[in-house]
């Protein structure tokens, strides 16, 4: 008995929009999507990215606002980035009781206490110089860095944050983070790592939307596009180091590091969509090339599809408002 044509007829499952959706394997909820923010100190206006068309830069004073028309469409995770007027060397502005990264995480967390508030763990927005951390001579110095990681996270749990999300790159950040986190009694705030990160043009319209200085590259601690082992390896050791949720970032043209990942952990992990595959979208739908909206389903489907169960996407308060 011969299985395959005549006898196997796939399209049987597609006669109908009811068939097509009961035989669908994979589903993108609104409640696996994390919307990531930024938030610009010292300015009264709205401020548009125009790398990233549709997103803004928030005035602090309108965090509040924002977070409530966030809550109210149904977002109920988003990740905090900080545009700081207060840059230095070190970038202590992430560590002090008042700075923006705990203002942030407060201000959040005071307007809708149940919305999920994720505080990007870094310093690139806050240094003079755009890296993500202390730079001596001979590049970043890690285990300074380290130092400053655990500062910042104790304040910004202090704040109320939800997750410190560490993306630094800095190698045994994680256990630096929760050793700092854990000795100041917060046990409770989780880390999700971006434990696979990739040194990657895809950040191109970051650099505009987070305003860093940066010069250079990031080549020395974020890692090669061009390794699957290593890849691996990365995640695996923040899960070791105690970390709660690991993360793939970017996520489209990552999709097979995020498959290997799945399989090589049972810790939930995340995928970022990050800036660049934003603005691809956003421009090639501008010119009339491609649908939005139904690049937007397939390319979350497709994340999704690879292992991620949670997907960072500047999408994601379009799709609350609009649905897929
Ligand atoms: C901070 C950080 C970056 C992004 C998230 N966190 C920039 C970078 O590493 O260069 C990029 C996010 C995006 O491109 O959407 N280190």
């Amino acid at each position: 008995m011969s299985s395959v044509y005549p006898v196997s007829r796939p399209r049987r499952l597609r006669r109908t929009p009811a068939l097509r959706s009961l035989f669908q394997e994979t589903e993108v909820q609104l409640s696996s999507l994390v919307l990531p923010i930024f938030v610009e100190e010292e300015v009264s206006d709205y401020v548009p990215v125009s790398a990233m068309p549709g997103v803004v830069r928030i005035p602090e004073a309108r965090l509040a606002f924002e977070i409530e028309r966030y809550a109210k469409a149904g977002i109920q995770f988003v990740m905090t980035f900080g545009i700081s007027h207060h840059l230095d060397e070190a970038g202590s502005d992430t560590w002090h009781e008042n700075g923006l990264v705990a203002r942030m995480a407060r201000i959040c967390k005071e307007t809708v206490p149940e919305m999920i508030v994720m505080s990007d763990t870094c310093f690139c927005e806050y240094t003079t110089h755009g890296h993500c951390g202390v730079v001596h001579d001979n590049g970043v110095d890690n285990d300074a860095t380290l130092v400053n990681l655990g500062r910042q996270a104790v304040v910004v749990a202090r704040a109320g944050a939800d997750f410190i999300a560490p993306s630094a790159a800095m190698d045994g950040q994680v256990q630096a983070i929760r050793a700092a986190l854990d000795g100041a009694g917060f046990t409770d705030t989780a880390i999700m790592a971006y434990s696979t990160k990739f040194a990657s043009a895809f950040y191109g319209p970051f650099r505009e939307a987070g305003g860093t200085a940066l010069k250079g590259n990031r080549k020395s601690y974020q890692m090669n596009p061009m390794n699957r082992r290593e890849a691996i390896r990365e995640s695996l050791l923040d899960e070791q180091e105690g970390a709660d949720a690991l993360m793939v970032k970017p996520a489209g043209a990552f999709l097979d590091t995020i498959r290997d990942i799945r399989e090589a952990t049972h810790l939930p992990l995340a995928a970022y969509q990050v800036s660049g595959e934003y603005a691809m979208i956003k421009f090639a739908a501008a010119a009339g090339a491609i649908d939005e909206r139904q690049i937007v389903r397939e390319t979350l489907g497709a994340i999704k599809r690879a292992g991620a169960d949670i997907i960072l996407s500047y999408f994601a308060m379009d799709i609350a408002e609009q649905g897929f």
